[in-house]
């Protein structure tokens, strides 16, 4: 009897010896049902809204060539993520750009690209904007990114909308910088953006958000007449996906958010914004998977037994930087009792190189086996390094039994690819 593990269609241990591994492994049909969900349930059911996928948790030119497939937006956060965006075709117009120090350059090519928006972080932002737009002769559209001063429940690290965050501008300074985009000519400003952090598992945070932004609001109409057309409210959905679980819909973070957006606007008497999201982790997060080799296994006496994967923190930093807790199964061992307790560590020289821990897994794990992390689609790819000089992964999509490689693993060639020598060879 085959016990292997299977994903969208495609056996996980064929696919590990047909690629390699580590190998990133992201099913393409999950990944456009989370799309479609967004498109049925917030898109569809209220009206002017937008999705911008928000690229920085893993972009490559394949999914940008789904996400404009799928008839979303895109949210990127540099110059290389905007080129890539461009390489892959995806229209200007529907790509967001942010950042917190964005430079001149960027903002330059952002503007002559004629991207849809871009999200101001800081006050000095608004006349770069406005020059390059003036020597183009062009009008960018802008949001003005703002702190709105909530804590949502979230790793320290990865929280944004807190006072005393790096990114947004003060709520203080608002009525200003309001005031100066306004007076500028090569602008338009079309409205507000928050994002409150990542990995928020609960909608409540935003309410509170929602309610600081529609008072910021009705005083920026009632005190200088600006009317306020789109409210950007940012990404951050949480996924669960840790075991048997699966993520909350996307209707339990917009449903009551939306709600409330519409009752604070009536209660103020302004006219209901656009309002756009910006989900990254919800919808690439559980359709990824990696797969590793098992290698060496060490049990030491009187505490833990060591199993060795062929990545670990360079492919996978977040268990390290977030704590985050991940869960495997053994590809090519499935539905065999567990009754052998491990932890799981990576292949770098670091003692904090450790993916998971207290990981149930048949006895008889041997070398070579095949380890498949869940849950491991967001931030992983995008935050992969070449620490200890190890090459990236390959990255493959699997798609109702086909499997097609959209990223090549790198080769040692690729990582001296930039370097030179200074004495001659
Ligand atoms: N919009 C803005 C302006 C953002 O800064 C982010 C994420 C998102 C949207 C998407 O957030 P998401 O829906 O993916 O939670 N490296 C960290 C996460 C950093 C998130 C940065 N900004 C991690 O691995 O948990």
């Amino acid at each position: 009897m085959k016990t292997n593990l299977c994903y969208d269609g495609c056996d996980l241990v064929e696919l590990a010896l047909k690629y390699g591994t580590p190998l990133y492994v992201f099913s393409k049909s999950m990944i456009e049902g989370r799309c479609s969900e967004i498109r049925e349930q917030f898109i569809k059911r209220y009206g002017g809204s937008h999705a911008y996928y928000a690229g920085k948790a893993f972009l490559t030119l394949a999914m940008c060539q789904i996400v404009e497939k799928e008839g979303l937006g895109l949210d990127v956060v540099s110059g290389g993520e905007l080129h890539l965006a461009l390489k892959a075709h995806f229209p200007p117009e529907r790509i967001i750009f942010h950042g917190n120090n964005k430079t001149r350059q960027e903002i330059e090519i952002a503007v002559d690209q004629d991207v849809g928006r871009i999200a101001v972080d800081w006050e000095g932002e608004i006349d770069i904007i406005d020059k390059a737009a003036g020597l183009k002769g062009k009008r960018a559209s802008i949001l003005l990114r703002v702190t709105p001063e909530v804590e949502a429940l979230t790793h320290k690290y990865i929280r944004t909308g807190h006072r005393g965050s790096k990114f947004g501008i003060p709520l203080e300074r608002i009525p200003y910088v309001v005031k100066k985009s306004l007076s500028l000519q090569n602008l338009n400003l079309m409205g507000f953006h928050f994002h409150l952090g990542s990995q928020i598992e609960d909608y409540r945070p935003y309410i509170e958000a929602v309610d600081v932004i529609t008072k910021v609001m009705s005083d920026l109409r009632d005190d200088f007449g600006f009317v306020t057309k789109e409210l950007d409210i940012g990404g951050g959905f949480g996924v669960e996906g840790f075991e048997k679980t699966t993520s909350k819909p996307i209707s339990y973070f917009v449903d009551p958010v939306m709600e409330r957006i519409k009752a604070r606007c009536s209660e103020f008497e302004l006219p209901m914004p656009s309002v756009a999201i910006e989900p990254g982790r919800w919808i690439v997060s559980e359709a990824g998977i990696t797969l590793y080799t098992i290698g060496s296994i060490k049990k030491i006496p009187g505490s833990v037994t060591y199993v060795s994967v062929d990545g670990g923190m360079s492919d996978n930093p977040r268990p390290a930087l977030y704590d985050a807790k991940y869960y495997a199964e053994v590809a090519n061992k499935m539905g065999r009792p567990k009754d052998k307790v491990i932890t799981v560590v990576g292949r770098c020289c670091e003692s904090g190189d450790i993916l998971i821990e207290d990981l149930a897994v048949p006895s008889d794990l041997k070398p070579g086996d095949i380890l498949a992390v869940f849950n491991t689609g967001a931030y992983n790819y995008s935050m992969a390094s070449n620490y200890n000089m190890l090459p990236k992964p390959a990255v493959v999509f699997v798609d109702k039994g086909k499997d097609i490689l959209v990223v090549e693993r790198e080769t040692y060639d690729d990582l001296l690819a930039k370097q030179k020598f200074i004495f001659n060879v």
